[in-house]
């Protein structure tokens, strides 16, 4: 692992003891701060636009429950942690601390099994995120969340409020500063009439943290094109808009994997006669890349900053810790122990490998 995965990776797990300590979202400046230190993704738009298509595939697993309707029902916290080659993929649930999930369609239902048990098997929605880690060698770290899709109108089984409540949720999530949108809008509806587009320019004025993803191309009525998008005639965005094409439902009940997937949408796109000048710029897998480009940039500014903070939490950590005398019993003493030794570890990587013009660096 290069030093920039191992510092992102440990400021990863400090976010992640953090959350377990339950002071995520809690009074605690110097654990929320932490928190937000390293960007998320979140994903915006209507209900059934591809939200959660598009995520999985830029994690490249299967696992988030997709489909027509309301699916998405509670915000899924999704902690992508990288491993050393070689190491076998898992994933781990918070409300679920002792069981590894190597089979990921058992996450796929676990997932349900855990919106069912807070929200009720009808439409009910809940801003109680889930979280969710998952180990592999073959992610980049990095924290995403897939939300419910905006709506117009309550339907059977919910309250009139859900609109407004499900707006509020996403807001919560996407007016943070150090969240990456990725605002998703579908091919075969009007750009005007995005509801991803609009709250992202209401959140990202300036478009500096939206990227814009046009789902749904092959979809498209014969005879029409989305050029207009993605060339930026239609809405311009500081970052090009990306098109994709995700499975469809009929793919999805017939289990197409996502390496099959991959190559059908590539084929889509060198075949199309549309899109062929664009053909290095669309698809899920440049969209994963022009993302982690984006996110590695963001991330290298912001090391100064998490630098000292994590000096800071150091500090107060070690005050609480001699307040809480030692050796520590509790659950909570040992979780503030493991964050202590994480803002450690990065401190001492910092220094040996960062720290400008000291011996032995490496810059
Ligand atoms: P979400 O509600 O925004 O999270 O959307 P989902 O990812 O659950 O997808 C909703 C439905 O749209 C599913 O049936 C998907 O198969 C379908 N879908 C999503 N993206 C595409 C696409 O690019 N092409 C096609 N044909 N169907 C898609
Ligand atoms: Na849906
Ligand atoms: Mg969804």
């Amino acid at each position: 692992m290069t030093t920039m995965e191992s510092l992102i990776g440990l400021v990863n797990r400090i976010q992640r003891a953090c959350t377990v300590l339950g002071d995520y979202g809690g009074g605690d400046d110097t654990f929320s701060s932490l928190w937000e230190a390293l960007p998320s993704v979140a994903v915006v738009g209507g209900q059934s636009s591809g939200k959660s298509s598009v995520l999985e595939s830029i994690v490249g697993r299967d696992f988030l429950p997709r489909g027509s309707g309301i699916v998405t029902r509670r915000p899924l916290v999704l902690q992508l942690h990288k491993t050393e080659e070689g190491s076998q993929e898992y994933a781990e649930f918070l409300h679920l601390p002792s069981r590894k999930f190597t089979d990921f369609s058992l996450v796929r239902q676990e997932i349900q099994d855990e919106t069912d048990r807070v929200t009720g098997k009808n439409k009910q929605i809940s801003p109680i995120p889930i979280h969710l880690s998952i180990y592999s060698p073959n992610v980049v770290n990095l924290t995403l969340i897939d939300l419910p899709g905006l709506t117009k109108v309550a339907v059977e089984g919910q309250p009139e409020s859900v609109v407004q409540d499900i707006e509020m949720m996403v807001r919560s999530y996407v007016e943070k500063p150090n969240c990456v949108i990725l605002a998703i809008s579908p091919a075969n509806q009007d750009i005007a009439t995005s509801d991803a587009i609009k709250l992202s320019r209401d959140v990202d004025p300036t478009g500096e943290r939206t990227f814009g993803v046009l789902t749904k191309l092959d979809l498209m009525d014969k005879g029409t094109n989305a050029l207009d998008v993605l060339e930026g005639r239609s809405y311009r965005l500081q970052h090009p808009w990306v098109g994709i094409v995700n499975r469809s439902q009929a793919d999805i009940n017939k289990n197409l994997d996502m390496i099959a997937a991959r190559r059908k949408e590539r084929e889509y796109f060198a075949t199309s006669p549309d899109y062929g000048h664009l053909v290095s710029k669309m698809g899920s897998e440049y969209l994963a890349k022009l993302l982690s480009q984006h996110l590695e940039s963001v991330i290298r500014a912001r090391i100064p900053s998490i630098t000292s903070l994590i000096n800071k939490s150091i500090d107060e950590l070690e005050s609480e810790m001699d307040h809480l005398g030692r050796p520590i019993a509790s659950d909570a003493g040992a979780q503030l122990y493991t964050i202590l030794e994480l803002c450690r570890a990065f401190d001492r990587i910092f220094k040996e490998h960062l720290d400008g013009g000291r011996p032995g660096g490496d810059r």
